[in-house]
């Protein structure tokens, strides 16, 4: 019985149209919207490895509905995903962590289709060259109407069809999961200008032995939060602790790192942001998404993030993002029980 052919070296494209990752919906319109995005990730990442020379690194003096001062690659990112998602028509509209409200790209009712986008998470790195992403998720409109509205973004993360995240780390990779058909990493080689598969079927190892969370918040967590962190940190060989910490402080970077290391990742609601830091829709829902999809968990501490009733677009949540064992336990503290 030969090995099965390897599938590792196929492109992204191959691999979207032979409906290798299980499509709930394996209709042309989402295997197009699917490519598109893919080329907003090629077209991305030449702009990141060049933004040095291009003049786009650096603020543009505007601040952006977050309160945050916007970066030129924050803007270019945003611009190249809206102009790709909007040229074949199969997009609807998009809600973006760079648009106050969502924009329509197409009033045909034949659009079905939402995307919500981080276009480039972790900004604060850009100018000193460390990892940055983008996050990405597909949602179906709730009716075959013309246009779209905020209802078909309010939706909870579990009714996604499609998210994943691009991280421009020391390659370029796109991983992206339908939440049926495995987890999956492209990864970019510029020689070609292509994506291709470099590690299909992502599952979480446990007992990673890593954590990631900004320790100079600790100050503003609560007692349970700050219980775990010592438990964490304690000498106990039986249970792999001391874990050893990681933090690079683009969520992409350490959400993907967790996602193949194991371990968890956690940005808990503190003091200062009441309800988190991160953005549920775009940040929170794609990642929970993969990670599920990949025998991992998703939560704020008290609730799966998946299944989160959203009330604004742009609204923050609580996230642990990690293996079973390790988000289980993180839990626990949470409610007392350690
Ligand atoms: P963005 O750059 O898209 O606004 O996201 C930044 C987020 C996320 O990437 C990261 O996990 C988090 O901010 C880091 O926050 P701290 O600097 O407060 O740790
Ligand atoms: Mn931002
Ligand atoms: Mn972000
Ligand atoms: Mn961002």
């Amino acid at each position: 019985q030969p090995p099965a052919a390897s599938r590792v070296g196929i492109t992204l494209e191959t691999y979207i149209l032979d409906g290798m990752m299980g499509f709930p919906e394996a209709t042309g319109a989402f295997t197009s919207l699917l490519n598109q995005i893919g080329l907003a990730a090629k077209l991305i990442t030449s702009k990141v490895r060049r933004a040095g020379l291009a003049n786009i690194l650096g603020y543009t003096g505007e601040t952006n509905v977050q309160g945050e001062q916007v970066q030129k690659l924050d803007e270019v990112a945003n611009e190249t995903l809206l102009s790709s998602l909007g040229r074949r028509g199969h997009c609807a509209a998009v809600a973006s962590e760079e648009l106050e409200e969502p924009r329509v790209l197409s009033t045909d009712p034949r659009a079905r289709y939402v995307v919500v986008t981080d276009p480039l998470d972790g900004s604060s790195n850009i100018d000193v060259n460390i990892s940055i992403g983008t996050i990405f998720g597909i949602l179906r409109k709730k009716e075959d109407r013309a246009g779209a509205e905020a209802a078909d973004f309010l939706r909870p993360g579990r009714e996604l069809l499609a998210a994943g995240y691009v991280l421009y780390g020391s390659s370029t990779m796109l991983v992206i999961t339908t939440g049926v058909g495995g987890v999956h990493g492209f990864t970019y080689d510029p020689t070609v200008g292509e994506f291709f598969l470099s590690h299909e079927n992502i599952r979480i190892p446990s007992g990673g032995g890593l954590y990631s969370i900004n320790e100079g918040n600790s100050g503003r967590w609560t007692e349970e939060v700050r219980r775990w962190n010592a438990w964490v940190k304690e000498e106990d060989k039986g249970t792999g602790r001391p874990y050893a910490c990681r933090y690079v402080g683009s969520l992409v970077a350490d959400a993907h790192r967790t996602l193949l290391k194991g371990g968890l990742f956690a940005y808990p609601a503190d003091r200062k942001n009441q309800r988190g830091k991160l953005r549920l829709l775009y940040e929170a829902n794609p990642f929970a998404f993969v990670f599920e999809a990949a025998g991992g968990r998703a939560t704020t501490g008290s609730e799966r993030i998946l299944d989160i009733e959203p009330t604004e677009l742009h609204q923050r949540v609580p996230v642990v993002l990690g293996g079973t064992e390790e988000v289980t336990l993180f839990e626990e503290f949470m409610r007392g029980k350690r």
